[in-house]
């Protein structure tokens, strides 16, 4: 396990996160009255560059478009668990617009969390929302809020401080927050497996797919870093004294996706932030697009292509069948109850695209990657660890998994790259 030096480090990337929030704020690029809060960011010296905004605004943006699509899907009945939460604000935003599910749940390190709970307690704003969110609707009875230095347990709201490397530790705060493993479940967990070593990144995301029956996953991470600004990314960090310790899962696609489908989930997809940039709705990227003139597009371009967002989901799968195919198409059927699989970034234009382009834009080594992986994903259902399809076959019409009753060949394509 990391020395406590590396864990400070680590948890002080929380603060240039909630800083470099609050400076595309203050600028208009998005809306949150909230992050004004968690901030130290004060005068315009700390304005961050405009690429830099830009780059916080998609990463915001597209976790944004993915989440909602899944309350919306799951209509509220659901749980949202947020891994390596830090400041963030998107509890308060949601209930500004009655979209709190269930739970919601934040973990962090204990000194991040135990910032973060001093600041809600002292803030009418955030208190009030914790208390005002019966989910039934009802006014008449005012939940508790059992506020401790460490944890928060509100009717909706927990936050609780735990070290995802220790599996038996995230256990027990799910159990505290009373989460129920049979509900769907959303995941967030940006920018915090890269901190990790891949093998407690690992360990979470299997503990997670034993655990839940219906999860769907967002992670928003590094990708493409087996290149020059991926090492010029790690040293700068190195010498600050935080290793990005989970580089070995963001070389590119494919070992993004294979830390999902080793580890029992579904569905995957995932695109680099140039591609989910180009899919947020365009008016407002044109809005944003003219706040500050940026005359580095290279180096955006960079940034861009060197973070992604990966969503992942897995259905109880009871009954589960799966056909691995050679030229036909490999068929997963299960029983569940929500389908996720047309859960993506934008449906018009991340499904096939995203594969597609980062393939295009990887090299051709990672282009053979994506193929094998896809068709590798089918094979990890049966837990054979081992791709019995031909190489190349995506034209053959691979599927990592469809739902009984549900089928819907539109969203195969979400999953085959032609
Ligand atoms: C770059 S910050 C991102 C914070 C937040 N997810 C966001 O997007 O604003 C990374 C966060 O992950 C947390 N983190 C990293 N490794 C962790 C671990 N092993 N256990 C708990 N939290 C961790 C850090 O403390 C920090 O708050």
């Amino acid at each position: 396990m990391a020395s406590s030096r590396q864990d400070e480090e680590v948890q002080s990337t929380n603060d240039d996160a909630v800083n470099s929030k609050f400076s595309a704020v203050k600028l208009g690029y998005w809306q949150d009255p909230y992050i004004q809060f968690f901030s130290k960011f004060s005068s315009a010296i700390d304005r961050k560059p405009p690429e830099l905004n830009r780059g916080y605004y998609a990463r915001v943006k597209g976790v944004e478009y993915l989440l909602k699509q899944f309350l919306k899907k799951t209509d509220l009945k659901c749980q949202v668990v947020n891994l390596g939460a830090g400041s963030d604000t998107r509890f308060w935003l949601l209930s500004d617009q009655n979209l709190v599910p269930l739970k919601w749940v934040e973990l962090d390190f204990e000194p991040v969390v135990n910032k973060k709970i001093r600041i809600i307690k002292s803030k009418k704003s955030l208190m009030c929302k914790l208390q005002a969110n019966n989910h039934d609707g009802s006014s008449d009875s005012i939940p508790d809020v059992q506020i401790k230095p460490t944890e928060i347990h509100s009717n909706i709201y927990h936050i609780v401080s735990c070290d995802l490397r220790d599996v038996c530790q995230f256990k027990s705060c799910i159990d505290r927050c009373s989460i129920d493993c049979t509900i769907p479940t959303a995941f967030i967990c940006e920018c915090v497996f890269i901190y990790m070593d891949p093998h407690s990144s690992s360990c979470l995301v299997r503990t997670i797919s034993e655990m839940f029956s219906d999860i769907f996953f967002i992670n928003y991470e590094q990708v493409n870093m087996n290149d020059r600004f991926g090492e010029v990314m790690l040293s700068n960090l190195q010498n600050r004294g935080c290793a990005l310790l989970g580089v070995q899962h963001c070389l590119n696609f494919q070992t993004q996706f294979d830390r999902f489908l080793k580890c029992g989930w579904n569905g995957i997809d995932g695109g680099d932030m140039l591609q989910i940039y180009h899919g947020l709705p365009q008016d407002d990227v044109q809005r944003i697009e003219k706040i500050e003139f940026l005359d580095d597009i290279e180096m955006l371009t960079q940034l861009f292509t060197h973070y992604c967002i990966v969503w992942a989901y897995k259905h109880s799968t009871k009954n589960t069948t799966t056909t691995t195919a050679t030229a036909a198409a490999a068929t997963t059927t299960t029983n569940a109850v929500t389908d996720f699989s047309t859960v993506t970034n934008d449906i018009s234009t991340i499904p096939v695209s995203s594969i597609a382009k980062s393939i295009a834009a990887a090299t051709t080594s990672a282009t053979t990657a994506v193929t094998t992986n896809i068709t590798t994903s089918t094979s990890l259902l049966d837990d054979s660890g081992h791709s019995s399809s031909g190489s190349g076959s995506s034209s053959g019409g691979v599927v990592v998994s469809q739902l009984s009753g549900k089928l819907d060949f539109s969203d195969i394509s979400l999953f085959i790259y032609k």
